[in-house]
């Protein structure tokens, strides 16, 4: 097996290139001058299979259609079976029609990549399983222990953690379970015209306790300023935030640290500036466990 890493992703996939020692494809990318973009193998894929990484990030439609390139180039040259590995799934939270009139854009995105060549799909810490089920052959890949070892490292062992919206809890309460603390939660309401974000108490005790505020996406901080203003109005001693998909709009890193957080982790699902933690260990460790390596 190859792997080929997109260029959304290429810090994530030279550590999976070290951990697993796959050879990588060399790939060659270039942009016309109207805007379109192409990509082109520069080794022999006939008979290979791969593993092709790459994170639908923002410039989201321009790294979903390197990847269905990267996906097709391969089929189209003879590869064998194409696994695709996406760290983060854009279009993820559009996974139901909200109002009359709209498309289920993840299920659509999912049907793009298949149609593409993905043979079988891995998602990291995808927004919701109804998302995660627009692939006919999926897995999830889940890395809430990496974050748990973090914060054991860092002294917030028994610490009080957070979800900032009721649906996002279980990823709260599994964090709490390894690092041995409580959960809660905020109650967050979204206009769905504007996305205008207005947070209340759901069930909050953070009152000298420290705190992991944890949510699956930053994208323009908005939810996660809501929930700090709460946890401080009650008295939260220390607040850490954490994210898997940093995506961090504008200032939204600068807001989050002038509301009130002592810090922000983020991991490498989506590469930016900011991201400083690695899950390439929790994607090669699940790939293993599903015989995909
Ligand atoms: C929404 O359901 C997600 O889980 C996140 O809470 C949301 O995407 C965060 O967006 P923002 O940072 O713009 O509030």
């Amino acid at each position: 097996m190859k792997i080929i890493v997109g260029p959304a992703s290429n810090g994530l996939g030279e550590k999976i290139c070290s951990l697993t020692d796959l050879e990588k494809v060399r790939l060659s990318f270039k942009q016309f001058p109207d805007g379109e973009v192409y990509v082109r193998l520069l080794d022999d894929v006939n008979r290979v299979d791969a593993l092709i990484i790459q994170s639908l990030s923002p410039p989201q439609d321009r790294n979903l259609m390197l990847l269905l390139q990267l996906i097709s180039a391969f089929k189209t040259n003879g590869g064998g079976e194409a696994s695709v590995v996406i760290p983060y799934m854009a279009y993820a939270r559009q996974d139901k029609m909200f109002m009359k009139g709209e498309p289920v854009s993840a299920h659509l995105v999912a049907r793009l990549i298949e149609a593409a060549g993905a043979d079988r799909v891995a998602l990291v810490e995808v927004h919701s399983d109804i998302a995660a089920q627009g692939f006919r052959n999926g897995i999830l890949i889940e890395v809430t222990k990496t974050f748990a070892e973090h914060y054991l490292r860092i002294g917030f062992e028994k610490a009080y953690v957070v979800a900032p919206d009721k649906n996002a809890t279980p990823r709260a309460k599994r964090l709490a379970d390894m690092i041995g603390g409580g959960v809660g939660w905020v109650e967050k309401t979204r206009d769905k015209e504007t996305g205008f974000v207005s947070s209340t108490e759901g069930e909050l005790n953070p009152a000298g306790r420290k705190t992991i505020l944890i949510d699956d996406i930053i994208s323009t901080g908005g939810t996660i300023v809501e929930a700090i203003k709460l946890l401080k109005g009650k008295g939260a001693f220390q607040i850490s935030v954490a994210c898997i998909h940093g995506i961090f709009v504008g200032d939204a890193y600068e807001r989050i640290m002038d509301t009130g957080a002592s810090s922000i982790l983020s991991s490498d699902t989506v590469e930016t500036r900011y991201s400083n933690i690695s899950v390439a260990d929790d994607i090669v460790k699940t790939l293993r466990e599903n015989d995909w390596l």
